[in-house]
């Protein structure tokens, strides 16, 4: 019977087993070839009855495919053990070599680093935990402001009386703004990507942290007009040359005037659509001109020097550029999820 013949092949198969790349070859020969035994089958096969033909070829096929992994396993294995004979290679890896990707958070932060690092900008860091002096008092906070409750987030130490004894998480990237200036002066021309922590309830579309990238440019006779220039190049390198933008007037404590900056939809081009929720506009960052007190707070003279500030989410971006529809996924570490971008690295 066939399928006798075929257990029995299987079954030698599994069994396999050679000591140099002759004996492999001999193998290869005996069952993969033309004239080998597996090719023999077929001619049994004419003779198989039409209702079992399915069956019969489902298990010849497993047969071949089971002969030349056990055969391939075997080549593998005699390369690894020639090796190990002649010297021991560490830098040898274990195949197959799963590919990563990188994280969209982080695609999208490298284009917006590169964009801006080509008009001069350079990188400055700061830490995620810091005191309350550096993430709101030097930046013309108010003790009492309500823009502090916009902020809300987590502390580590509270102390009423002593703004660097109280500790928190960063609310934003501006703290790294602040501790710059106190150690650098003029010409200032950096940005400050970053993670961020809020007080917020965990939702689609909210999170209790997330990432900024905020940018700082101080030198003498700076004006908003540099400001526009600057965010409409960024818009145009990020969103593509027919990207049109926008600036309506805000509040932010460290700046003065302050502006939201929208850019047109780059889904339906401004015409409007559910993205941009039929305004043809979205929403990406807020900035303005550096308000004095803050300058004078952290060591620069604001009667020389003037400045703006620029502050945006990564996650918004990411999203605007990919349309991520659960912030909750950025985290959650799903590879099904990331594997999505292999294709944008
Ligand atoms: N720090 C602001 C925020 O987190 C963003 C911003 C930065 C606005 C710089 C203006 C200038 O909301």
């Amino acid at each position: 019977m066939i399928t006798d013949k075929i257990e029995q092949l299987l079954g030698e198969v599994q069994m396999l087993s050679a000591q140099n790349a002759d004996e492999i070859e001999q193998l290869r020969l005996k069952y993969l070839s033309k004239k080998g035994e597996i090719t023999a089958l077929m001619a049994d096969f004419r003779n198989v009855a039409a209702d079992q033909k399915k069956a019969v070829g489902i298990k010849i096929n497993e047969l071949k495919q089971a002969a030349t992994d056990k055969i391939n396993a075997l080549k593998e294995q005699l390369a690894t053990t020639e090796d190990t004979d002649n010297e021991l290679d560490l830098t040898r890896t274990a195949y197959p070599l799963p590919l990563g990707t990188r994280h969209p958070l982080t695609i999208a932060r490298n284009q917006i680093i590169d964009i801006f690092q080509r008009m001069g900008f350079t990188l400055a860091k700061g830490p995620e935990i810091d005191d309350d002096l550096h993430v709101f008092t030097k930046l013309n906070f108010a003790a009492d402001h309500p823009a502090r409750d916009m902020q809300d987030t987590f502390f580590i130490e509270q102390n009423p009386n002593d703004v660097t004894r109280n500790i928190l998480l960063r609310s934003h990237t501006s703290n790294d703004q602040s501790h710059y200036m106190e150690t650098h002066q003029p010409p200032i021309r950096v940005i400050c990507p970053g993670r961020v922590y809020r007080n917020e309830a965990i939702s689609a579309r909210a999170h209790c942290f997330f990432h900024q990238l905020e940018g700082l440019y101080i030198d003498k006779n700076v004006s908003f007009t540099d400001l526009k220039q600057v965010l409409l190049t960024f818009a145009r390198e990020l969103f593509g040359e027919n990207t049109e933008i926008r600036l309506r007037p805000s509040y932010f404590p460290f700046t003065e005037p302050s502006a939201e900056m929208d850019i047109s939809c780059h889904i339906c081009g401004g015409t409007g659509c559910g993205f941009c929720k039929h305004t043809g506009w979205v929403e990406i960052l807020g900035c303005g001109m550096v308000d004095p007190n803050v300058l004078e707070a952290c060591g620069i003279d604001s009667t020389v020097y003037s400045g703006y500030a620029f502050g945006l989410g990564i996650e918004r971006i990411t999203n605007l550029k990919y349309q991520v529809a659960d912030l909750r996924m950025f985290s959650e570490n799903d590879v099904r999820f990331l594997r999505e971008f292999e294709a944008a690295n």
